[in-house]
């Protein structure tokens, strides 16, 4: 049975060890728990390939300590460092050249590296001691579940995935933001959001002084970018606040059990509510904790009460609009 570790010193200490002997450790970062190797070691980066069941080419965040560590790793320019001082530690990564002589097995092939240094105090306690058994000191980690399902934020989610494969497991509580970091490629000459998430676009527009780009078909391949990334196993429907109840009716009078993730409790006898937060960060923080616990309803359906498209929705948007499409 996988163990589930108090976040001592000692854990850390031990996690530290775990990884520069090449083995997998789960540990809490600020957004979802994420499946650490060394990223120095080939065969220690396979594992979490093969654990997670991911395609060969998917490259893999390497988490750092610090914007030295970083620059181990990938080559920062003035944008680049500019977004490190103003974001890490914190829910940012950053994709930058590879360094040439840097290790490239977290890569997929690629000769650009996602870079983050996570604010989470268990995540960067174990980069800490283990930056003192390894110089390189980054830890490929992405998020602790299996290839195309919802990321786990919390320890429970990391064992109910991944089961008897579960690794050393550090249990650092739910995670405060809830989805993915941001993504911001900075390979090009413009710069481009990849994946949206508590970080926002304004933001990193206000410290680049110039606009972002989006997705482009020539994009750098991210699994995260993938239509039907982070999906249910019940099939997920968005609909709009305001015809949720219309759409609800027709379940109901065929007699089909359902699922709904809205604010207000929705006029629908045979349907499973769970409510919804108010404002976006209480979304980001809940929804994959939502769409697990509807999952495991055994409804024909999930319904998702989403909101309006304002700016600051975006991370919310884009997850639930993954999970409603069918891999
Ligand atoms: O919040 C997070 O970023 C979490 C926690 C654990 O840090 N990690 C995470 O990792 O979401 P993962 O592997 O599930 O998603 C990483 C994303 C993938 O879509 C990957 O393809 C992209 O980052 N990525 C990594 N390196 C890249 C590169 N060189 N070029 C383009 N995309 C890259
Ligand atoms: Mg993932």
């Amino acid at each position: 049975m996988a163990l589930m570790l108090e976040p001592t010193p000692e854990t850390l200490e031990h996690a530290a060890q775990v990884l520069h002997a090449g083995g997998l450790v789960v540990l809490p970062t600020e957004t979802v728990y994420g499946l650490a190797a060394d990223a120095s070691q080939q065969s220690a980066v396979s594992a979490i390939y093969a654990l997670k069941g991911r395609p060969a080419g998917h490259p893999l965040i390497v988490h750092v300590a610090d914007v030295s560590a970083a620059q181990r790793w990938g080559v920062f320019d003035g944008r680049a460092m500019a977004l490190a001082q103003a974001f890490w530690p914190g829910p940012l990564t950053l994709i930058v050249p590879r360094q040439p002589e840097a290790p490239g097995w977290a890569c997929g092939g690629q000769d650009s590296i996602g870079l983050r240094c996570p604010a989470h105090p268990v995540a960067l306690g174990v980069l800490k001691a283990f930056s003192r058994l390894n110089p390189l000191a980054g830890l490929a980690a992405p998020s602790a579940n299996r290839f195309g399902r919802v990321s786990p934020t919390c320890a429970r989610h990391v064992l109910d995935d991944l089961g008897e494969d579960t690794p050393m497991l550090i249990d650092g509580g739910a995670c405060e933001v809830g989805v993915e970091s941001t993504i911001v490629d900075l390979t090009g000459a413009r710069p481009r959001l990849l994946r949206p998430g508590r970080i926002r676009r304004d933001a990193i527009e206000a410290v680049l002084g110039q606009p972002l780009g989006g997705q482009e078909s020539d994009a750098p391949r991210a699994s995260g970018t993938l239509a039907s990334h982070y999906c249910p196993v019940t099939p997920v429907e968005v609909v709009n606040a305001s015809t949720l109840n219309d759409r609800l009716a027709v379940y109901d009078r065929e007699q089909r059990r359902v699922g709904v993730f809205a604010r207000h409790q929705p006029q629908a006898p045979h349907a499973v509510w769970l409510q919804a937060p108010e404002d976006e960060m209480g979304w980001e923080r809940t929804i994959y904790e939502a769409l697990r616990a509807l999952d495991a309803e055994g409804l024909t359906r999930i319904l998702i009460a989403a909101p309006d498209h304002a700016s600051g929705w975006d991370a919310v948007i884009d997850r639930v609009s993954r999970a409603a499409v069918r891999g």
